[in-house]
Parts: structure tokens; sequence; C-alpha cells
């Protein structure tokens, strides 16, 4: 799939829980998406909360409303159904595919910017994401050398901001993160445990040698929200020029459902391929968020 674009801005949203939704909220996601327009919304998983037919139906009227913007999305575990043991053994993904119509698995090219989508949830497991050395070999067989900018994106986050969330880290993520490494991934972004996390990848894994950015962004949607973590989304802001750098900016909901920008991560790619954070990184008026 390819689109043509001029600007490349991304409005990653993850965990909305369709069933756990507040129609308020949803207002108050619809008018900020509005105005920021961005050229693609990426949707992280978690879409429903228990993969019924009516929390998918309400997931499509939301989607039908993001247009133009293009809308992607990769499958978390919520959207595969736990009480119907017939539809998760013989067809798990049927509600998220009736919706999206799109593969488990996809390369978006924009132009100079690569995003791989990929499923790290499984019929077999509930709750933990994983994904087979040869499934991750497999996808990454393609030659996307013409990219300047690679993003992955999965539903199970690479890093996190708690040591009470290090059980809900993608399983094989050593392997992951050294693949991603050897084919020049820039950014891996996330969702699932709605609670909001910007890290360079030397912070968790610093045998590897090539920084990367680690995104994981909280539930845009649901009252499944952590203690200080609001509904929020992420808008990434790619420049692939000579020198690439890319912006995060995250967006929180206030009491009156208002979503605005509460932080700014900028960094920018050194020759060596690794990616450094910027001097003006932290923005607006929050204080730094050290892992706890
Ligand atoms: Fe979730
Ligand atoms: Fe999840």
């Amino acid at each position: 799939m390819s689109f043509k674009m001029s600007l490349l801005r991304i409005a990653h949203l993850s965990d909305p829980h369709f069933g756990t939704t507040r129609l308020d909220v949803v207002d108050g996601l619809l008018n900020i998406l509005k105005k920021i327009q961005p050229t693609l919304i990426l949707l992280t998983g978690d879409i429903t909360q228990r993969a019924r037919a009516n929390q998918f139906k309400a997931a499509k009227d939301f989607v039908d409303q993001l247009g133009p913007a293009a809308v992607i999305a990769v499958p978390g575990n919520h959207d595969i159904s736990l009480g119907n043991i017939y539809a998760r053994i013989f067809h798990p993904y049927k509600g998220y595919k009736n919706i999206f119509k799109q593969k488990l698995e996809q390369h978006i090219v924009l132009e100079d910017l690569c995003i791989t989508c990929l499923n790290s949830t499984s019929r077999w497991r509930h709750i933990q994401g994983d994904f087979q050395n040869s499934y991750l070999e497999k996808q990454f067989q393609e030659n996307y050398s013409y990219c300047k900018v690679r993003i992955v994106a999965f539903h199970h986050p690479m890093d996190c901001a708690k040591h009470v969330d290090d059980k809900n880290l993608l399983k094989s993520r050593n392997h992951a993160i050294a693949l991603f490494e050897r084919h020049k991934v820039d950014m891996i972004v996330s969702g699932h445990i709605h609670d909001p996390y910007v890290s360079l990848s030397e912070d968790r894994y610093p045998h590897i040698q090539r920084k990367m950015i680690l995104s994981v962004a909280g539930t845009c949607l649901s009252s499944r929200t952590r203690a200080g973590a609001p509904n929020s989304f992420n808008l990434i802001e790619i420049n692939t020029d000579l020198i690439p750098s890319i912006t995060l900016t995250r967006f929180d909901m206030d009491l009156w459902f208002h979503f605005s920008p509460k932080e700014t991560h900028r960094f920018s790619r050194d020759p060596n391929l690794s990616w450094n954070r910027e001097p003006s990184s932290w923005a607006g008026n929050l204080t730094e968020h050290p892992r706890q």
C-alpha cells in the first residue's frame, strides 16, 4: 500500500477499548484530530474491550469519522474473543478484519517513510505479546533500503516507565531489538499498558549500539486509565531531510474533554544512524519522566 503526501504527520492512537468509551471523550478526540489533520492515523491495538460485535461496530463508526486521513491498525490482545473459545481458536481476527480490511501485517510507504505493522498477539496467549523468530525474520525479508526513516508498529511495548509493567513488555524483545537494529529501524511504537512513555533504546538495551526511539502511547478513549495518565495520543512529525528528525508531542485530555499538547520530545539522527535527543526536548509544563 502506498500514499502520496507532502507532510509527514502521524497521529498515533492506541487502546481505545470500545465498550469502555465515553461519548464526550470520543467527541474531544475527533475535534482535535480535525484540527491537526494528520496524514495518517495509526491505531496500535486493543480497539475493543472484549472483541464483541457491537464493540467492533462502535469502532467502525469512529474510524469512519477519521477521514480524510488514512487509517492503519494492528490488533491488540483484547481484539481476540476471550469467552467464545470457538471464535478464539478458529477465527480470532474476524471482527478486527471486518473493520480494517487489512492484513495483520503490512508495509506502508509514505514517500521517504516506511511503516511496518506487525501482529504481536496470538489466539494462544491472553495478555503477553511475542513474535516467533521466524515470523519476524519473514517480515523483514524485503529490502526497504530506499526508506529514509523506518517505523515499526505493534501492540506490546518494548519499554515502560514503571518496573511493575516489565511483565507486559514484548516477550522476545531482546531478539526483536537486535533485528530492528540490523534492519535500520528508527522508531518503534506500541501501546497496551495505558501509560505513555518515550525513551531511547540505550536505556533498556544498552548492548544495542545504534539508538532507536521507543514510544508507547496511552489509551486514547478508554475509561481504563491509570493514575497520572489521562486519555492521550501522540502526534509524530517526521522530517526526512538530509538530517532526519522526529518530533513527538503527547496530547492529554483535560476535565473538559479537550485534548491539548502536554509534552514534546525532539530527536535527530546522526551520521551513524543513531538517534539523539535535542536539548529542547522537554517542553510544555511537564517535568522529566524518569523510570520508576
Ligand atoms: Fe489496552
Ligand atoms: Fe493490550
